[in-house]
């Protein structure tokens, strides 16, 4: 966050501030490592964000500096933009841009006209988030969105926000090297107040979901167990290689065309730990359609027992939690919470429960204490709102 003495655009560029852009980190209320199998998620964007100042430049290069690395300016151009020569988080920006570059031509707008980047100016970026980094709040995809909106407001391109959502993982999977799927940017781009983003991964369908926390008098508590991970190499690959594979061996392009019914069949044919892996998915699938019915029908207090079977489902089934995590969600479900589970791609980062508001304290100080007491490091525990997606700011 800033302080008066963070450094600031003025302090490190002598650009004039075209604008600001902000874009928000994300929660996943429900449906893990269901994107990248072309399922379902509902996720919703939070009240911690990415806001970026734009200065115009009258060149073709890009430079980027931040408050959380200060008085390092990173720079590239737009006309030799690599990958591999990206450093550190600036790949998180100038990956857009390169991201941009090869996929709008894509893209067509109506009078049939060819975007490209042959005719956009350089810019300078600063960079400052409040979304806590390694927490699987997705603090990467607000910069890459804030970037983007940016990028596209200014450069004047006409595309839209699923097709910016796209941009995002493209340049998260190739120029930072995770290969995740379209939730994160999605949520960033989509999402809306008190809402959560409701999206079918294969068909980019999102469909805006009435949360209904307040009027209930709930509160979503997120428990940052501070366990880093990285997606980039490890379990999260694994776990995305153990999917295909078990869509290959049951013949389907990918486990969203399996359902509950095939359960039977995919255990007769697949070794335990990849039957695990599917059944994770099949089932977490079906519980964002049961979680989107519970809130339309009976509201926000009775999609508990969901969020605690996902929970259970990734512990078990998909192993991805850590018992930090456990230890979060299980504390908060014995404490009041309404529903608990771990948020985002797992092996650390946070758990998310869903708390009475009059429990908010009664949840808090137990989960604080039983960290303390099974000599975890002490986990950050704050409440998030359901916010709208990227946007540019006023003034
Ligand atoms: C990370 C990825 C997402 C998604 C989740 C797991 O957040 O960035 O694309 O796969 O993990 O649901």
């Amino acid at each position: 966050m800033s302080t008066t003495d963070s450094p600031t655009f003025d302090g490190i560029f002598d650009t004039e501030v075209v604008g600001r852009w902000q874009a928000p980190g994300r929660v996943n209320l429900i449906g893990e490592h269901t994107d990248y199998n072309d399922g379902f998620v509902l996720p919703l964007a939070i009240d911690r964000a990415t806001t970026i100042t734009v200065g115009r430049r009258n060149d073709r290069l890009l430079r980027a500096s931040s408050s959380f690395e200060p008085g390092v300016v990173h720079e590239a151009s737009l006309d030799a933009l690599d990958p591999a020569t990206l450093d550190g988080w600036s790949a998180y920006v100038f990956g857009i841009a390169w991201a941009l570059a090869k996929k709008l031509p894509e893209v067509t707008t109506s009078d049939d006209v060819a975007i490209d980047l042959s005719e956009a100016f350089g810019l300078d970026i600063f960079v400052d988030s409040d979304v806590p980094v390694g927490a699987g709040l997705s603090s990467s995809a607000a910069i890459e969105c804030s970037v983007a909106v940016a990028m596209a407001d200014l450069w004047n391109l006409d595309v839209t926000r699923p097709f910016l959502a796209s941009v995002g993982q493209y340049s998260e999977n190739h120029a930072v090297g995770a290969p995740t799927g379209i939730m994160d940017q999605s949520a960033s781009l989509l999402g809306r107040a008190d809402s959560a983003v409701f999206l079918d991964c294969r068909s980019l369908d999102a469909e805006v979901i009435d949360l209904g926390f307040a009027p209930a008098s709930l509160e979503l508590l997120v428990i940052d167990t501070r366990v880093e991970h990285a997606h980039a190499t490890g379990g999260y690959v694994e776990r995305r290689a153990s999917c295909e594979k078990g869509a290959a061996a049951l013949g389907v392009t990918s486990l969203r065309d399996l359902d509950v019914s095939d359960l039977e069949r995919a255990e007769s044919l697949l070794d335990d730990e990849t039957y695990r892996r599917v059944r994770h998915v099949i089932t977490e699938n079906q519980r964002v359609l049961d979680t989107v019915r519970t809130l339309r029908e009976s509201g926000p207090g009775a999609i508990g027992a969901l969020l605690d079977a996902s929970h259970v489902s990734m512990r078990d089934d998909f192993e991805i939690s850590v018992p930090e995590l456990d230890l979060a969600v299980s504390t908060a479900q014995s404490t009041g919470a309404v529903g608990a589970r771990m948020t985002g791609g797992g092996f650390g980062g946070a758990a998310i429960a869903l708390v009475p508001s009059d429990s908010r304290e009664t949840v808090t100080a137990a989960v604080l204490e039983a960290f303390a007491a099974a000599g975890y490091r002490e986990p950050t525990i704050f409440a998030v709102h359901a916010a709208d997606g990227a946007h540019r700011l006023e003034g």
